[in-house]
């Protein structure tokens, strides 16, 4: 049964929007691929998606502004505390000089896990993000005007959970979701979806003594990781095998406009998502006009003058 095809999308929580497009496309060379609002209640927040200019399920990276809103997220166990991208073998000393010049904080050194080398640096709201050197990702690169093909970013690599307690969550990786175990360093433990690589990597980080982290939207944290699933049908299966397992922490399958996801909280208490890829982001934009205007749902769409006056201007 291969039900989750690696990763969709990741959410944070954010700070700004203008400085959180900057993280994205100015450092990183991603695309905004689309520009929409989270609107749960009155107050409009941006909601915005980075990745590759296909706008890939696995490059997806997506924000929410909160100080915008005023709520702060507390970072801790339970949650993704590192996002991981992949770039070609011999990058990261690009990267240093690159994160050096634009002022990003970032590691003063390089660490090896699980045969990569791997760069730790960090987001305007605190979230640890590492780049990853392989060359078994071949994805398009996402090159910019300042960032070569030879070192640009192909995706999203893997993600790092901190987890007070692993063995439930274990069992539930490869029972549940047919996560295949892909080895273990120190206090890492690696999966991987039947293909594998990157794209496909969930790790878990033993973290017994790390307080427990918030888990509702707020600014700082990643609020869930999203696999992609083929449509409904597929959701459904997902749902039924969980439930016959005893894991039922799991809600309806939820219209996003772009897909439908399906949440469900694996037993260390990270969000994760089933999304499908049976909709997608030409519904509104056609490919290679991804991110230039901004989207309402065609519930909101007679609002957009209203809710732009209420949301900071962006540049991209
Ligand atoms: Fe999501």
């Amino acid at each position: 049964m291969l039900v989750l095809k690696g990763f969709h999308h990741l959410t944070l929580g954010v700070r700004h929007a203008q400085e959180d497009v900057d993280f994205y496309v100015k450092l990183l060379g991603q695309s905004l691929v689309k520009k929409t609002v989270l609107l749960d209640g009155e107050d409009p927040i941006y909601h915005l998606y980075y990745g590759n200019a296909n706008g890939d399920p696995g490059t997806l990276v997506t924000s929410f502004p909160f100080r915008q809103r005023g709520v702060m997220a507390r970072q801790g166990s339970g949650q993704v505390r590192v996002i991981n991208y992949s770039v070609p073998t011999g990058s990261l000393e690009f990267w240093r000089s690159r994160f050096a010049a634009m002022n990003v904080p970032y590691d003063s050194e390089i660490v090896e896990r699980f045969g990569e080398r791997r760069q730790r640096f960090q987001h305007p709201c605190g979230i640890e993000f590492d780049l990853v050197e392989t060359d078994l990702d071949p994805r398009p690169a996402c090159v910019a005007s300042d960032i070569p093909e030879a070192h640009a970013i192909r995706g999203v690599h893997s993600i790092t959970l901190s987890l007070r307690e692993v063995a439930e969550s274990i069992r539930f990786m490869s029972e549940a979701i047919g996560f295949r175990n892909a080895g273990q360093a120190g206090s890492h433990y690696r999966f991987e979806t039947y293909t594998g690589g990157p794209g496909t990597i969930v790790e878990f980080l033993h973290e017994p003594d790390r307080h427990q982290g918030s888990s509702i939207y707020g600014e700082g944290t990643v609020h869930h990781v999203a696999f992609a699933v083929d449509n409904v049908e597929q959701q459904e299966i997902l749902k039924e095998r969980m439930f016959a397992l005893g894991y039922i922490d799991t809600s309806e399958s939820v219209h996003r406009n772009y897909f439908r996801s399906m949440y469900f909280k694996m037993p260390g208490g990270v969000m994760f998502e089933a999304t499908t890829t049976d909709i997608g982001f030409a519904i509104d934009e056609a490919p290679g006009h991804f991110g230039e205007e901004f989207q309402l749902p065609p519930w909101l769409a007679g609002r957009k003058d209203e809710l732009l006056g209420r949301l900071e201007p962006i540049s991209v």
